[in-house]
């Protein structure tokens, strides 16, 4: 069994970035900028839109930070997400989710410039992604794919199981890996709360996916001898033995799958990396276009 090492390919692709950034500079240019848009306070937003500010200042990006309260109308962050659209010193920018129930996210997700859709969510760059065209893919798909390849997993031809089929994660993923491109070129099976069978259709899978958000739901009893699994849960479950009182939990019980697979992520530092470091990627390819 061989770790996919999300935090060291992570590492890796920023001290790349990093190294444009420079060039970036030392030719005259400005750096890429970068805005996260966080309305309220959910623990988990509060943190992952911190470690994209982090992530900014790591490799040399310029990064701001816009704020609003829970009770914020829809119509201020329409003007919010209009104003990002046309302000010339933002390359690319997120609005985190979820949002609160008053606010529609449709409607926010369809006002973002698709030339500044760094997460990838509008219907513009999904259509373009699903025809293998350039755009702008979601970060944890898009990280995913980075892993796969710069660890020469072969997909062309391998039963590929996704396990969720969020418009952010499991949808994108399966359109990826059933492209006619490397990585790519799968057999891929997309599979639900309405799937029957599931444990046989996950035992068929030589490279399976979860990302459902359940925590531990994959088990060594549905696992392919030499298969290869990648977790994309990241649930945090309360835990005594910490310091911020959570531990972050996958979807695979890896104590038991582990020992029966080729490659396996790990959680922490297994996905969740790769999709930071995919956002910086998609924000640098947005400050090219833009020059
Ligand atoms: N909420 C959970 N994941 C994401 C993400 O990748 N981008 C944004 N904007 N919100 C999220």
């Amino acid at each position: 069994m061989q770790l996919l090492d999300g935090k060291a390919t992570a590492r890796s692709i920023k001290d790349e970035i990093a190294e444009e950034v420079e060039m970036m500079k030392n030719g005259g240019l400005r750096v890429p900028h970068l805005v996260a848009v966080l309305v309220g306070h959910d623990g988990g937003s509060e943190s992952y839109v911190a470690y994209k500010i982090k992530d900014c200042e790591e490799v040399g990006f310029k990064s701001s930070l816009i704020r609003y309260e829970d009770d914020v109308e829809e119509e201020e962050l329409l003007k919010c997400v209009n104003d990002l659209n046309n302000d010339p010193e933002v390359d690319g920018f997120i609005v985190q989710l979820p949002l609160p129930k008053h606010i529609s996210e449709e409607k926010v997700t369809l006002a973002i410039d698709p030339a500044k859709d760094v997460d990838g969510f509008h219907p513009q760059n999904v259509g373009k992604m699903a025809m293998g065209l350039p755009a702008f893919v979601s970060a944890t798909p898009q990280g995913i794919m980075e892993l796969i390849k710069r660890y020469n997993i072969e997909t062309s031809g391998k039963n590929v199981v996704v396990l969720g089929r969020s418009n952010i994660v499991g949808r994108p993923m399966s359109i990826l890996l059933s492209l006619k491109s490397n990585p790519g070129n799968a057999t891929v099976t997309v599979c639900h709360s309405r799937t029957k069978n599931l444990k046989e259709i996950c035992q068929k899978a030589d490279i399976l996916i979860a990302a459902l958000g359940s925590p531990n739901f994959v088990t060594a009893e549905m696992v392919k001898d030499g298969a290869v699994v990648i977790d994309v849960g990241t649930t945090r479950l309360p835990s005594d033995k910490t310091k911020s009182g959570f531990k972050l939990t996958g979807d695979v019980v890896f104590d038991e799958v582990s020992p029966k697979c080729s490659f396996i992520t790990p959680v922490p530092g297994g996905v969740g990396p790769m999709t930071r470091a995919s956002l910086l990627i998609n924000t640098l390819k947005a400050a090219k276009n833009q020059m």
